[in-house]
This record gives C-alpha cells, sequence and structure tokens, in this order.
C-alpha cells in the first residue's frame, strides 16, 4: 500500500525507491506480500509484477471490493459480477495464472453477503484463486462465510494499541486461520518515555516498531504482520523484528500496559 502515491492514490513520489524496496523482499527470505486492487489504484499491482514477476515462491496476496474515488476515498461494491472482474484484472495485472491469496476487501453491507462468499467460492473451485480470505470483519461474519467456502485468513486492524479485534485474533488461533495485523507499527503512547515498551527499547535497542512487531509475532502463532513501507531502509529495519524474541515477562509487561493505554 505504501508504494503508491499520497492518499493510496496515483503514483508514488519516488518510484526507482518503490522499485527498489519490492527487488530487496526475495533478497531478505520474505516470501508474502499483501497488496490490493484498490492501491493506486492498481500501481501496487503494476509495481509488484514489475519488479518481481514470475516471483519464485513468493505469495502475493492481493484483495479487491473497495473502489476508488480520489485520495483517501475507498467504496465498497461486492457485486457478484464486480468482484469476478477483480480477480479476472489482478491476475492480468499480477501475471499470474492463480492468485495465491485473495481477500474481499470489505463485505458490501448493499449486497447480501452471502453472494459475495458464493462467487468466491466458485472463484476457488475454478481455480481462479487458490486460497480466499476475508478483511474488517467479525466472528460472525467469518463463521457464515466457513458455511459457503473455506476462510485462509483474515486481514483486520490490530496492533499492540488497538485491541478492537482480540475475539477475531482468539478465533482465528483456535481454528487455524492466518490472522494479517493492518497498521501493525502504532506503537502509539507507548513508545513515549518511561513506559514498558520505552525499557524494552533501552534494554535490546531495538525500535518502538520493532518491538510492536516481535510481540505481535510471539502473540500468536497464526499472526502474519505485514508492514507497509515504500522505503529500502525500513524495509530492512522491520524485517529485523522477525529475529527479535521478546522474553514471557517483556511480553506480559508489554500486553498489560497496552491494555491500560487502549482501554
Ligand atoms: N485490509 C485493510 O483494510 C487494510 C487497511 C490498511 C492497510 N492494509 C495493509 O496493511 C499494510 C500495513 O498498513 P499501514 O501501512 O497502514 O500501517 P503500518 O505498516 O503500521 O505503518 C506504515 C507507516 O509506517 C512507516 N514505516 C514503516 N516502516 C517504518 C520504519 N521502520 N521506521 C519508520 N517508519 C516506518 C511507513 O512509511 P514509509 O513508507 O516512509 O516507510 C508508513 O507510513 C498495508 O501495506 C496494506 O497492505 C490493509
Amino acid at each position: 500500500m505504501r508504494v503508491t502515491g499520497e492518499g493510496i492514490w496515483g503514483e508514488p513520489k519516488d518510484r526507482a525507491e518503490s522499485l527498489r524496496t519490492l527487488r530487496r523482499l526475495p533478497e531478505l527470505q520474505v516470501d508474502f506480500i499483501d497488496t490490493a486492487d484498490s492501491y493506486g489504484p492498481f500501481v501496487s499491482e503494476d509495481l509488484i509484477a514489475e519488479a518481481l514477476a514470475p516471483y519464485k515462491g513468493i505469495v502475493v496476496a492481493t484483495k479487491g471490493g473497495l473502489t476508488r474515488h480520489g485520495p483517501g476515498i475507498w467504496l465498497p461494491v461486492g457485486r457478484p459480477e464486480y468482484l469476478r472482474q477483480c480477480v479476472l484484472m489482478s491476475l492480468r495485472r499480477l501475471k499470474v495464472e492463480q492468485i495465491g491469496l485473495w481477500q474481499l476487501h470489505r463485505i458490501d453491507p448493499k449486497v447480501p453477503r452471502d453472494e459475495q462468499f458464493g462467487v468466491i467460492a466458485d472463484m476457488l473451485k475454478e481455480g481462479l484463486i487458490k486460497h480466499a480470505g476475508l478483511s474488517q470483519v467479525s466472528v460472525e461474519d467469518i463463521e457464515a462465510a466457513r458455511k459457503v467456502f473455506p476462510v485462509a485468513s483474515v486481514q483486520n486492524l490490530y496492533n499492540l494499541i488497538d485491541r478492537t479485534s482480540e475475539d477475531v485474533l482468539d478465533y482465528c488461533t483456535a481454528q487455524g486461520i492466518g490472522f494479517i495485523p493492518w497498521f501493525p507499527l502504532a506503537a502509539g503512547d507507548l513508545a513515549k518515555p518511561g513506559t514498558a515498551l520505552d525499557a524494552i527499547v533501552a534494554k535490546t535497542g531495538a525500535t518502538p516498531s520493532q518491538i510492536a512487531l516481535a510481540w505481535m509475532l510471539k502473540r500468536s502463532p497464526v499472526m502474519l504482520p505485514i508492514p507497509g513501507t515504500g522505503k529500502v531502509a525500513h524495509l530492512e529495519d522491520n524485517v529485523r523484528a522477525a529475529g527479535l524474541v521478546l522474553s514471557d515477562e517483556d511480553f506480559r509487561a508489554l500486553d498489560a500496559q497496552a491494555r491500560k493505554v487502549s482501554a
């Protein structure tokens, strides 16, 4: 999402740096990228294909179902024929014959959700998509969808200080569904001097963002963080978080303080 322009609209300010960032991914052994047709729109998928097709082991997860009418404007359209077009056009832009993981970006409240789930089930059967997921949903939505197709992943807003989707994460953990937290880097007030996070920063030398990521990786075995960046240096910083293992004590201290801040 961060390899596009301001408001996730149009070309990025520094196209060459965006391409360098994407090309650095395989060198860092990153094998999963999250995008959407609506990022740009189309800019992100086009850049990913330009930098990385034919991918060699990298799974590019994309999404469809949100239309764009300007910077920062996102409007859901969940009519089955539109969702099918989203998938067909993402296949073309990403230059693949099958999408490894396709996610319904939002359930459109104007269209019966079973119609949206139904076309996803059809596209899975037809092999246009290998796995399918949902985004910004409740446990009840996931259970309704699972009656129609196997839900491989759920992408909800989740980070150290925004734990609104805690119940969804617990459900995904119990059911073995991949949980892809978006906006994962937020450490907010916890990153200020004098907090548990601040103490762990001092002890480990890691950045608040890296600790926020390490905390999430310890939180659940189904967690798949997707920190967003259009800069090589930030990508390298974020990937380092995968090697940072928090002690149980630090994990609990962060958890307790984050719950207080977000309460
Ligand atoms: N499903 C949904 O509805 C939904 C909604 C939003 C996002 N997403 C997905 O989630 C991904 C992440 O979300 P996000 O980008 O909003 O949140 P994020 O990953 O928490 O934060 C990204 C922001 O942090 C900056 N950043 C990244 N690494 C940094 C570092 N090491 N040091 C300092 N700043 C750093 C980035 O700017 P620079 O580019 O300057 O590094 C960017 O502005 C997106 O790429 C997208 O795929 C999904």
